[in-house]
Formats: structure tokens, sequence, C-alpha cells
């Protein structure tokens, strides 16, 4: 079977890798037909600090999701989020060259290209370059300039960088597991790509990834991503505070928290205790569920808050009236819109990958919406969404991030 009928996925977070692999049937639709989830080693926020283990965890998640497909894999599409990606707002102006002042292909290249060229440090690169508007003699708010008629072109775009490292050492870890690395997405646009839809992204809309070591955001407007970014902190550390205050192992912490935990005092059965297994031989403590929520809730108030004062640094006027939706392992924790809502003033809903696809109950779930977005993503460029040109493969082994997906901007 040829590489473009099998889309594979990868999520490599920092608790866990899963990978989904999908195929066209004989109908020409997309069916989900793996997956694959290994707990993640040797990575911290995002980054590769084990290259080893890291390709040991690929490889099982990989492996898993090729048998239950019974297809092999050669090329990952793979999300990169938290602390190697960072992102800004840039603008490039060009005089209309085309025949009668028509704008054509060569024009938006140019003024795409005049709005990358911005001063990044050495070791960075270009992950995206995301159209927000054009602007033709002054008139904004254009979407497509293609064949409209002008002297002056402008671009708004939001530009993605990323960690040259940062993929280089993916990379690494994924041709060491035998394996090609395909595009390099930023994790939020994927995960963006399966939950939202048109009318939230028009009317702005922040999507919140909440993982284990980082919270990921994208706010999205008038069609466009306007501010991107990650606060280093996740569900680990509510985790951890458990730990701390609880005075118990972090495994058990851990666990506490995605079985009994809650962050909504309205929520939480005052009557119904947890058992706390006590450390060194220390007996176990019952404790109301009400005392885990006072310990989870202003760690998530807190999570949310950063988020909200990144967003206020950056966004300009760009609103979120179409509200809020979480995703992630995170999210899970029941309370958390309740949360995020009183933080936004929003309303706030969860985010399951959308049905354009028909997703197995096993990733309709929040923690999959990075790898089912990488596979709609796919399906968007073997269904002719990519114009070819800007999409960059890693076979470019001098720089890995060359050219990569500017056509990203295209889907929405
Ligand atoms: N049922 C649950 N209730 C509460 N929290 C949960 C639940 N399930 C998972 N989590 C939390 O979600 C987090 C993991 O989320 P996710 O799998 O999205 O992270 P990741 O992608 O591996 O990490 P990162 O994105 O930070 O690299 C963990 O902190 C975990 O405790
Ligand atoms: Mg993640």
């Amino acid at each position: 079977m040829a590489d473009s009928e099998v889309i594979a996925g990868l999520d490599i977070g920092t608790d866990r890798i899963r990978v989904l692999v999908a195929e066209y049937n004989t109908r020409g639709k997309l069916v989900v037909s793996g997956w694959g989830e290994s707990r993640s080693e040797g990575m911290r926020k995002g980054i590769v600090v084990n290259i080893e283990a890291a390709r040991e965890a690929v490889l099982k998640a990989v492996e898993a999701a090729e048998h239950e497909a019974g297809r092999t894999v050669t090329e990952l599409w793979t999300a990169l989020g938290g602390a190697s990606v960072d992102s800004l707002n840039s603008r490039g102006v060009v005089a209309v060259s085309g025949k009668n002042r028509e704008i054509g292909e060569v024009d938006v290249e140019r003024v795409l290209d005049a709005a990358r060229a911005v001063v990044i440090p050495m070791d960075r690169d270009i992950l995206h370059v995301l159209p927000q508007e054009y602007i033709i003699d002054d008139q904004g708010g254009v979407r497509n300039p293609m064949d409209m008629i002008g002297v002056r072109l402008e671009a708004e775009v939001h530009i993605v960088t990323a960690s040259v490292s940062a993929i280089k050492n993916i990379e690494k870890a994924i041709e060491r597991a035998d394996y090609k690395l395909g595009d390099v997405v930023l994790g939020t646009l994927a995960a963006a790509r399966a939950l939202l839809n048109e009318d939230e992204k028009e009317m702005g809309v922040l999507m919140i990834d909440i993982g284990a070591s980082s919270t990921d955001f994208i706010l999205v407007h008038g069609g466009a991503p306007r501010v991107t970014g990650s606060v280093p902190v996740g569900g680990a550390q509510a985790s951890s505070d458990l730990s701390i205050v609880l005075k118990t192992s972090l495994d058990s912490a851990e666990r506490i928290k995605c079985e009994s935990g809650c962050c909504w005092d309205a929520l939480a059965d005052a009557e119904e205790p947890v058992i706390i297994p006590g450390v060194g031989g220390r007996p176990p403590v019952p404790v109301p569920v009400t005392d885990l929520c006072r310990i989870l809730q202003p760690r998530m108030e807190e999570i949310f808050r950063i988020v909200r004062r990144k967003i206020e640094k950056t966004s300009g006027n760009a609103g979120i009236s179409g509200g809020v939706v979480l995703t992630g392992g995170g999210a899970l924790l029941p309370g958390v819109a309740d949360v995020a809502s009183g933080v936004f003033n929003q309303p706030v809903r969860l985010g399951h990958p959308r049905s354009s696809v028909e997703w197995p109950d096993y990733c309709r779930d929040s923690r999959w919406s990075t790898a089912a977005g990488l596979i709609l993503l796919g399906d968007t460029v073997n269904s002719g969404g990519n114009n070819g040109e800007n999409t960059a493969h890693a076979e470019d082994s001098f720089n890995p991030l060359k050219g990569l997906m500017n056509w990203l901007g295209e889907f929405f």
C-alpha cells in the first residue's frame, strides 16, 4: 500500500506516547484502523532528554498501532508542543507585480516571505507561517487575495518557531526506531483541527490542552490563529500538590487524582472518603473528596490564570466570544470546566475529536485529540488541501524545519 494511503500520527507527550494509524476504505473514506499507546520515557516538557528511552517508547506505541491496523507504517506525522515552541505575529508588505495589478501566487508567496523575514535566534527555525488576513491597498479582512486587483499587498501572519535541536532529537529517536519523521505540526494546531468547529473559529475560541508537564493553548479568531503558547505547568503538578499535602507517594497521588479527584467544590461529595495510602509504614488515612478539591482547585485556577495573562499580553483585540475548549488528559479532571469558566468568564466545553471521521471508542476522549488532528491534517494533504510546494519533509536532513507546513494556514 502506498504511503499516502496510510496516515500515522504520533503525539509524543511527557506522560504518554500515542499513535493513531488511519487508512482509506474502498469508498475512499478515512478510517482509523490502529492505535498504540506507551508510557513516555526519555522526555521532559516535550523535549527528548534520553534518545534511547524515547526510541523504545516510540517503537512500542507505533508497533502496537501497526499490529492493530495490520499495516506497516513508514512515516510519522509528529506533533510538537511545550517549551520547544514559541510564536509571534508579524506583517509583510509587497508591491503587486502581476499583469494589470492582479494578485497572483507569486505575490502571495512574496508577501508571506516578507512577513516571515523576522529575526529569530540561531537555535530556532520557523515551523509554520499561518496567514491571518491580507490587506489590499489598506482594505483589510481579505482571506484569499488571489486574483484580486491592487497595488500594495500586506499579510498579517502568525509565526510558530521551534527549537532545531528539539526537532533533531525527536527525529533521531524516530529514525533509530526505523521510522521516518514526516511533517512536524504544532500540537495545538493539530488538536484544533480535530476539535473546533467553524463558528467557534470565526467568533474567537480559546483551546487549552492540559497535558502532564505543560498546558498549551491556541486562540483562534476570525478563522485564523492569533496566539499560541505554552505554560510549563500541567496535571503532573496537580498530582505533586496532592502528594505533598496528603503525604503520600507521587504514584498514589496520581492514581487518587485520576480515580477520585475533583476540582470544583459543588461536584465533590463531602461524605465520600478517599483512602490515602501512608508512606514509610504509616497507616492509610481516609480523607473527604472535598479536601482533594481544596488542593486541586487552586492549582487548576492558577494554570488558567497564567494562560489568561499570556493571552491578554499578546492578543490585542482578539476576543473569545466562541468560548473555551479544554482538551488533553488534564481536561478529564471533574470540575475543570467550571474552574476554567470562572477564570475566563466564558462558556467552556470539553473537546472530543469531531465526527467527520468515525472515531473508534478508544480515541474519543480528550487525550487523543492531538493524534486525531494529525490524522485529519494528513487527510487534508492527501485530498489536495496542500499546494504541494510548501510542505517539506524531513528528508532534508540538513534542516528538518525548512519550509515545513506553510500550507497549514489554508485549513483555517
Ligand atoms: N481521569 C483523569 N482525571 C484527571 N487527570 C487525568 C485523568 N487522566 C489523565 N489525567 C492527567 O492528564 C495528564 C496527562 O495528560 P496527557 O496524556 O494529555 O499528557 P501528555 O500529552 O503526555 O503530556 P504533555 O502534553 O505535557 O507533554 C496527567 O497529568 C494525568 O494525571
Ligand atoms: Mg500532550
